[in-house]
């Protein structure tokens, strides 16, 4: 599992972290999806790590053992690509076959258990931006042809961030030459893959996935999960308020005088007082929403939000926004750990 890149569009989120340890439905990103591939019956992990704090990821996920898996890792440093990524694993993948997943994507359904099954394979998905991604083209029921970001249209089936490799894969890497943005292209191995013979098996996802990218496609994949797999759960105390629905309340957690409307997630040793909270919002550990209206907007652990009324907002580790008594409008933001607002 790919764990790298500097996530220059989530910043400021992504200056002080990793990106797929951002969490969405109470689960690091890449969680999300290493469960996935656990439940196709895969056991072993690499993770590959990148220079944006690889040290976290390697103390949430230690050896795996948490998670039922076995967990090994790489250190890739500078971002050079997915295929490169894939390349320098190949002393530890050996002869045997392998899937990657990216860390940064994340899926609705279950991975397709054909996609474990011999040979190299391909998830796809219809999009409507496909020149934003890796594309197939599909002729008689095979893929003939692939390319990275297509700037004229050829397909709009888009590479899934989840490929399983034989490892002839290495040997058409290293054919590979960076590419207009300074990286090795998976896409352009696959390619090669094709022109020299091999068959590409896909499949093609029906419901949704998202490459979280950018903050509008964190708050959507944040939705997606909490409605697909929020659960009610109180384990926290409540008081004087009205909880409705699927709503997680982590250990530890109070909810006082308030309104809680589910899907939603709420961590450990959070509290929420005085406040309304409307569907699809996750809230981390230990943080604070008083006298504020949240809706569609992830909150990070230690966050302290007193008087504001949040949209579509994602507001980073300890992160203290306040509003001043008096000053009455709605917020819409992406704040960076330990950044302090005060609205007047
Ligand atoms: C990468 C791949 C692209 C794939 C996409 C899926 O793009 O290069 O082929 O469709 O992941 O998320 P990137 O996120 O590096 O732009």
């Amino acid at each position: 599992m790919l764990h790298g890149g500097q996530g220059t569009r989530l910043r400021p989120i992504t200056h002080t972290g990793s990106k797929q340890l951002i969490k969405i439905a109470g689960k690091p990103v890449s969680r999300w999806m290493l469960e996935k591939i656990r439940d196709l019956g895969i056991e072993e992990f690499i993770i590959v790590l990148g220079e944006n704090d690889p040290r976290s990821v390697i103390d949430y996920y230690g050896d795996g053992s948490a998670l039922g898996v076995r967990i090994k890792y790489l250190y890739q440093g500078k971002a050079r690509g997915i295929a490169d990524a894939i390349y320098r694993c190949r002393g530890m993948v050996g002869e045997n076959e392998f899937i990657v997943a990216l860390g940064d994507n994340v899926l609705i359904d279950p991975i397709p258990a054909r996609m474990v099954e011999a040979g190299n394979s391909v998830l796809l998905a219809r999009v409507r931006d496909p020149s934003r991604f890796g594309v197939a083209v599909i002729s008689e029921d095979r893929i003939v042809k692939m390319v990275e970001k297509p700037k004229e249209f050829i397909s709009d089936l888009a590479l899934v961030g989840i490929y399983k490799f034989s490892s002839e894969i290495f040997q058409e890497i290293s054919k590979l030459r960076p590419s207009a943005r300074g990286e090795l292209e998976i896409t352009e191995a696959i390619q090669g893959l094709i022109q020299d013979g091999f068959d590409v098996n896909y499949e093609v996802v029906g419901n949704w996935w998202k490459d979280t990218g950018t903050p509008e496609d964190l708050l959507e994949a944040n939705m997606y999960l909490l409605d697909a797999y929020a659960q009610r759960y109180i384990s926290g105390s409540i008081v004087d308020s009205e909880v409705l629905g699927r709503v997680y309340l982590g250990q530890g957690s109070r909810i006082i005088n308030s309104k809680v409307i589910g899907p939603c997630f709420i961590g450990e040793n959070t509290t929420v007082a005085d406040s309304t909270v409307e569907p699809f919002c996750s809230i981390g550990d230990g943080a604070s929403i008083e006298r504020s209206n949240l809706s569609y907007s992830l909150v990070m652990d230690g966050a302290r939000i007193s008087r504001v009324s949040l949209t579509r907002s994602i507001i980073g580790k300890n992160v203290k926004l306040e509003r001043a008594e008096g000053s009455e409008k709605g917020v819409n933001a992406v704040l960076g750990e330990n950044s302090t607002v005060i609205l007047r």
